[in-house]
């Protein structure tokens, strides 16, 4: 099974949409695919569940959706030139051999030109920490409001294509 990561909790965010494209892309190859948000864990998480008591949230989103994927495909937007903190948080607050061995496709997404290219590097320095295997086929995604229609619906060609050719080497990977 493969789980897309959206990895920001903000309201409204517009990497959803790609998240949602991909997995539509992956149904379309025949294959089964679920979404984790980070906006699926209580509010608290940070704070009271990442190293605290863990919450019933928490454990049902991580033993449905973490841990029965071998593969994830995270999508990153670019926040300050990286990845969004929360995404770390839950790095941090799950235990490492829950991440072991799993295979990994970044796609980053951005308003501004760098299509958080910077952000996938970061996230590939800490998920080889934690000795995961990241698919060497990124897709950086600029100018995001340019490649989205009225709906927030991704309609660039382009860009589709890019994340299709990722998706089908990643099956492979
Ligand atoms: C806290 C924050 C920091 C951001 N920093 C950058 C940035 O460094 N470079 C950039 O191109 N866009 C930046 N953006 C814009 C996002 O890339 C843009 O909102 C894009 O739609 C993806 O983020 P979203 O999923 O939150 O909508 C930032 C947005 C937020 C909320």
């Amino acid at each position: 099974m493969i789980t897309i990561i959206c990895a920001t909790h903000r309201p409204q965010n517009q990497t959803l949409r790609i998240v949602e494209k991909y997995q539509q892309i992956l149904v379309a190859l025949g294959v089964e695919a679920n979404i984790m948000r980070m906006d699926e864990l209580p509010e608290n998480f940070i704070v009271a569940d990442s190293f605290g008591e863990r919450s019933a949230e928490t454990e049902k989103v991580i033993h449905e959706k973490l841990v029965p994927a071998d593969k994830l495909v995270i999508v990153a937007p670019e926040y300050n030139g990286s990845y969004p903190g929360v995404f770390k948080a839950f790095l941090d607050g799950v235990k490492p051999a829950m991440w072991l061995g799993k295979k990994v496709a970044l796609v980053g997404v951005a308003s501004g030109r760098a299509g958080n290219l910077r952000g996938m590097d970061h996230l590939t320095d800490v998920l080889h920490h934690l000795r995961m295997e990241v698919f060497s086929l990124k897709v950086p995604i600029s100018r995001l409001d340019m490649l989205i229609n009225e709906e927030g619906e991704l309609t660039d060609t382009e860009t589709q294509q890019m994340l299709k050719l990722q998706a089908k080497g990643f099956l492979k990977f």
